[in-house]
Formats: C-alpha cells, sequence, structure tokens
C-alpha cells in the first residue's frame, strides 16, 4: 500500500523543523496577540465555493469534494479563511468584541498536479484578523511574517505587495479590463474566454502562456484606486518604510482567490522554483457579510508549511541530530527490571533516556548507543548489582564512573540536567 499521489507522510527525522517553526510561530502569535483557533478539515461545499468564488481554479478544479451518506455535498478545506469566517459569524463572535485575532496550524487539500513544492495534502499557518479597518494593521501582519522569517534564519524573501481596491473602485478597473481583454479575445484560452464573461480577474493569473503574454499590459487595480483606497494603501507603504520592511510594488498580483479587496501580498523566494509563493494573504473587507455576519473589516495570510520547511533545509548545511541523554544496558533479568524502573524515573524528570529490553549482548547495545547519539551509557550487569553499583560512560570523552544504586536516580537527574 502506498499514499495517494500529492500526499505524504513527513518522518520523524524530517519534523525537527516542523516542530522548530510551530513553535517559533505560535509563540510569536501569542505576543502579538492572537489566539489559536481550530477549526474541522470538512465542511459544506457551499462555503468555499462562495467565499474562494465559484470561478476561481481551487473552486473548479482542486476541491475535494463528495456526497455524503446522506447526500449532503461536503468538501476537504482548501484552506483556512472561510472555515474561520464561518466560525466568527456562527458563534456570533462579533457581538462580545468585533476585535478578534485568530491563528491556526493544520493540513489544507487541493488537486493540483504535484511538483516540488506543491501537495495536495499540504500545511498552512494561517492568521486572520477580524474588525480592523486600519491599513496598520495590514503593515502588522507584513511585518510579523517578516520577523517570523527572520527568526527562522531565512534570507532572501522578498514581500510583493498590491491593492485590489474595493467595490467602489471595481467597477470602473472592471470595464477597463473587460474592454481590455475583449481586445485580446484571440490569443486567449477556452478556459479565459469563459472567465471573461463570469469574472473576468481570473484571466489575469492564468497558467497558460499564450494568456500570460496577452495581458502583460492589461489595466492595474492599482491604476483605478478610489481617494479611501489611495489613502489606504498609501499609509501601508509608508508605514512599511518606517519600520524598515523591504517590498516590492507588484501591480500584476492578483491573487488566486476572490474575497480580496484592498491590500494583497505575497512572500516569494527564489530557492524553490516554480512554487515561489511562501504566503500568502490580504484583507478580505466584505467577506463576513457575504457569509451572513455584520459588515466587519478582515484581513490575514497562510504560509505554506511544507514550502517554509523546503526552504529552511536548503538553508540549513549541517541538521542538528537528535539524540538521547541516556542509553541503559541492562544485562540480565534482575537488571532489566531496575533498569526499567530507573528509565521510567528519568523520564518523568525530562531525561530523555531509554533501555532496550531485547536481551541482547553488550556489544550490540553499546552499537546501538551510538546509533541514538546516546550522550551517557549506563552499564548494569549481574557482577555490577552485586556491587550495589553501575558504570557510567561519557559516550564522548569514554571517561567511565561508578556510581551507587542508592543514589542513582537523584545523581543521574543532577548530571543529566546540567549537560542539557
Ligand atoms: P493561498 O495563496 O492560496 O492563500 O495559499 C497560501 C500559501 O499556501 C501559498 O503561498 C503556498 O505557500 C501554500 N500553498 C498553497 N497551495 C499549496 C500546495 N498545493 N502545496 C503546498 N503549499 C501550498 C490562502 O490559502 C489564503 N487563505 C490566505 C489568506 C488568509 N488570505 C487571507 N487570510
Amino acid at each position: 500500500m502506498q499514499t495517494i499521489r500529492g500526499f505524504r507522510d513527513i518522518l520523524p527525522e524530517h519534523i525537527r523543523l516542523w516542530q522548530k517553526v510551530e513553535k517559533e510561530a505560535s509563540g510569536l502569535f501569542k505576543a502579538f496577540g492572537f489566539q489559536e483557533i481550530r477549526v474541522p478539515i470538512l465542511e459544506k461545499t457551499q462555503l468555499f465555493s462562495r467565499s474562494i468564488g465559484e470561478v476561481t481554479d481551487i473552486v473548479e478544479k482542486e476541491m475535494y469534494t463528495f456526497a455524503d451518506r446522506k447526500g449532503d455535498k461536503l468538501t476537504l478545506r482548501p484552506e483556512a479563511t472561510a472555515s474561520i469566517v464561518r466560525s466568527y459569524i456562527q458563534h456570533k463572535m462579533y457581538a462580545t468584541d468585533p476585535v478578534r485575532k485568530f491563528f491556526t496550524i493544520g493540513p489544507m487539500f487541493r488537486r493540483e498536479r504535484p511538483q516540488k513544492g506543491r501537495y495536495r495534502q499540504f500545511y498552512q499557518i494561517d492568521a486572520e484578523v477580524f474588525g480592523i479597518e486600519s491599513a496598520l494593521i495590514d503593515t502588522q501582519l507584513i511585518f510579523l511574517l517578516n520577523e517570523l522569517f527572520k527568526r527562522l534564519g531565512l534570507t532572501g524573501l522578498s514581500a510583493h505587495i498590491n491593492s485590489l481596491g474595493c467595490p467602489e473602485c471595481r467597477p470602473s478597473f472592471q470595464k477597463a479590463l473587460l474592454d481590455f481583454v475583449t481586445s485580446k479575445k484571440e490569443s486567449l484560452c477556452k478556459n479565459c474566454l469563459r472567465r471573461m464573461e463570469k469574472n473576468p480577474l481570473r484571466i489575469l493569473d492564468c497558467k497558460v502562456q499564450a494568456c500570460k503574454e496577452a495581458v502583460q499590459d492589461a489595466p492595474a487595480t492599482l491604476d483605478h484606486l478610489c481617494d479611501d483606497c489611495e489613502t489606504h494603501f498609501k499609509t501601508v507603504k509608508t508605514s512599511l518604510k518606517a519600520q524598515g520592511v523591504d517590498f516590492i510594488v507588484d501591480k500584476s498580483l492578483v491573487r488566486g482567490l476572490d474575497y480580496y479587496t484592498r491590500t494583497a501580498w505575497e512572500i516569494q523566494t527564489t530557492t524553490l522554483g516554480a512554487q515561489s509563493a511562501v504566503a500568502g494573504g490580504g484583507r478580505y473587507d466584505g467577506l463576513v457579510k457575504e457569509l451572513g455576519g455584520p459588515q466587519t473589516p478582515g484581513i490575514g495570510f497562510a504560509i505554506g508549511f511544507d514550502r517554509l520547511v523546503e526552504v529552511m533545509e536548503q538553508i540549513e548545511k549541517t541538521p542538528e541530530k537528535e539524540g538521547l541523554d541516556l542509553f541503559i544496558i541492562s544485562l540480565g533479568e534482575p537488571a532489566m527490571e531496575k533498569g526499567y524502573l530507573w528509565s521510567c524515573e528519568l523520564n518523568q524528570a525530562g531525561i530523555r533516556t531509554e533501555i532496550d529490553f531485547r536481551g541482547k549482548s553488550l556489544k550490540a547495545l553499546m552499537k546501538r548507543a551510538n546509533k541514538l547519539n546516546a550522550k551517557y551509557v549506563l552499564i548494569a550487569g549481574e557482577n555490577e548489582l552485586a556491587d550495589n553499583s553501575v558504570i557510567l560512560r561519557d559516550m564522548n570523552t569514554k571517561d567511565q564512573v561508578s556510581l551507587s544504586i542508592e543514589t542513582l536516580v537523584p545523581e543521574l537527574i543532577k548530571k543529566l540536567k546540567l549537560t542539557k
């Protein structure tokens, strides 16, 4: 049996970086006032089609959708924003305090063509903020992302930002865009001709080369912003500059989801080939209302966890080796029983201790201790037990000392905690 195409196991030898990122991210989120939220992996299909948009690649081609036994249409979540917005509305969170900040970490599902950095089950670190219209929160989220990447030692990333306008300025942009794409009709793919009728903005991120070339000089939302959106975007830029956060204004950045308004951004890397976006986000000031809640501005981002770890693996030259504090070699049944009890006490005290129960020879067990990268080995055989003592070997210096059984555990705890 094998995993499904595009799905993968994340094996213990790769987990260290995942845990490092999780620890750093949740610490930072908490410091910035975010609370963790966990939402279901399965939702009604309608939630995603209404928020992400019917005429988007995600909804048209990539969702894992099926009817359950009662015939209800359900979808494995392709992203977390829609679910968090649903939760915000369902629990009437706006009634107690409309300003809420959430983060969540978990798997998402999109049936894309698998390649490096692109999987059908992938993980996101997602953050969402409700109830704040000020452009300073846009800046703060980009700053937060920047800070997280800095702490993780990432370099060579660039923040691409754009403004997608609002319902006030959209019609003027859409008219200009429609005129433009109509003039390029001949060069567009079949899908884009359909998009032209239903959702012309999506033509701007069509992956077909001919379409990409045809829309190179297409009108940009940035040139059609209303005064409020213009001022909002200006504040984002000046406050980012004031904080020393580098960015590139990228007129062509439209993002692949329909809910965005005003600021949208992506953090891109040059080290992952075609899959260059390690994080993406933006404002969605109309989404809470669209899904049945009161008018509430929203903004957030998601980091591609798999991609982030891949970038970190490329940077990390000599990965730190995980190891044990102590490996217990018990020779013979009575020593095994004692060794077992010592190991449990040491485990309880937080000392990474392992004992081998298989009754192998000293030579075989020393080999295993080396393989497990143990700092110390405790050797307890029949002779030692008769003497009420055991041998502790420092695997680095090869020094050996004899320790009394009576005070063994407290002494080991003291010694091994000091070497941590
Ligand atoms: P997104 O741009 O669709 O935005 O995804 C965010 C990030 O998830 C991408 O930049 C990428 O790193 C990662 N990602 C997406 N698809 C895959 C895949 N198939 N394999 C591996 N990684 C992938 C969203 O999902 C929005 N919900 C972000 C957001 C939150 N906007 C506002 N709030």
